[in-house]
């Protein structure tokens, strides 16, 4: 008997319609398009605007289309997982909002927060259900409303967070299709160089807190660019020798979208050409647990069914990993 697999059904994506570009930016800190494009390589970001909006007003929509694409209603789903780092409220988790918000009543659901790693470790935990036979139709959404913990008056991080969300549908199959591996990994000395510092128990609000602007996003970006560099392209190539993979035999890279010269740093590592890059940073700029699946959603229609891919991120945690699969449709 064959084994069963865990396979991506379909991708459903929201982007919120507010683009903050570059030369708004400049116009809020010291900074410049020429900068932004030459070290990061983003020239705009999503915004999601409104009063009472939040990351599972973006997961919302993005499960809408996946849903509406295959064809699936709300109850036919039996687990939901998030991964956002940007959470509606500290609790109960978002997905459980998502559920309420998409009338699906017959599951059961969690977050999962490993920031810009989230939707590979989302996705494994998923996969794991599926393949055991517990769950037959699992959701995996990254969502992130980073505008929410962003300070839009220091340049050192606001030009790099956006906001948006992706979603794929997780079915048994018996093909050689599907998700084969994973490798996930976490280092605690990371979280110096990359966190929130208030607002969780060891420090919660205060007026101090909201005086020293500890409700964002702090980073140390040189650091967490070395290991993003190390870590994302020696697992890459890890899971490459693994599986005995070359070059050729890989159709994309799919990339955590922070930096594009991380991306080019792992893609070097791994020999592949640009072309066998999935990179869309310079629309959406690092979107934390959604780039992934965001990328996934984008180049959907030149996918082929068994086209080998390696899943690849790296962020705060220190979180890290690679997931090779081969995709299970033609669209
Ligand atoms: O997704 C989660 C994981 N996160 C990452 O992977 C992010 C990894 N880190 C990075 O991508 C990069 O470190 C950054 C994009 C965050 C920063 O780029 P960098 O090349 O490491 O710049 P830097 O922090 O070393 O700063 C270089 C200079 C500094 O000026 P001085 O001290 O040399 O005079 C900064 O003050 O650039 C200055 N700078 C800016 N200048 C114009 C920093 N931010 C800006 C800015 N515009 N927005």
């Amino acid at each position: 008997m064959n084994k069963t697999r865990a396979a991506i059904t379909g991708i459903g994506a929201y982007l919120p319609e507010y683009v903050l570009d570059n030369f708004e930016l400049a116009k809020m800190v010291d900074t410049s398009d020429e900068w932004i494009m030459t070290r990061i390589g983003i020239k705009e970001r999503r915004i999601l605007k409104g009063e009472n909006k939040g990351t599972s007003d973006l997961a919302v929509e993005a499960i809408k289309e996946l849903l509406v694409k295959t064809n699936n209603t709300p109850q036919d789903i039996e687990l939901l997982i998030c991964a956002t780092v940007t959470p509606d409220m500290q609790f109960p988790a978002t997905a459980n909002i998502i559920c309420d918000k998409l009338g699906i009543t017959d599951a059961f659901s969690f977050d999962v927060s490993a920031a810009c790693s989230g939707f590979l470790f989302a996705l494994e935990t998923a996969a794991q259900y599926i393949q055991t036979g517990k769950v037959k139709k699992a959701i995996v959404v990254g969502a992130e409303k980073m505008s929410s913990v962003i300070d839009y008056t220091d340049r050192n991080t606001c030009p790099i967070f956006g906001d948006g969300a992706a979603a794929v549908l997780l079915e048994p199959t018996e093909e050689e299709v599907g998700i084969i591996d994973s490798i996930l990994k976490v280092d605690g000395q990371g979280v110096k160089y990359l966190h929130l510092k208030a607002g969780g128990s060891v420090k919660p609000a205060s007026h101090q807190t909201i005086e020293d602007k500890e409700h964002y996003v702090y980073q140390e970006g040189q650091p967490v660019f070395k290991f993003a560099v190390t870590k994302m392209s020696d697992t890459s190539v890890e899971m490459m020798e693994r599986h005995k993979l070359s070059a050729d035999d890989i159709a994309y890279l799919v990339p955590h979208q922070a930096n594009l010269r991380i991306i080019e740093a792992t893609a070097r590592r791994m020999g592949l050409d640009k072309n066998k890059v999935m990179i869309n940073i310079e629309k959406y700029g690092n979107t934390t647990a959604a780039t992934i699946p965001l990328c996934l959603y984008e180049w959907e229609k030149k996918l082929k069914k068994g086209d080998n891919l390696i899943l690849s991120a790296f962020g705060a945690g220190f979180t890290w990993g690679a997931i090779y699969l081969k995709w299970a449709y033609n669209s």
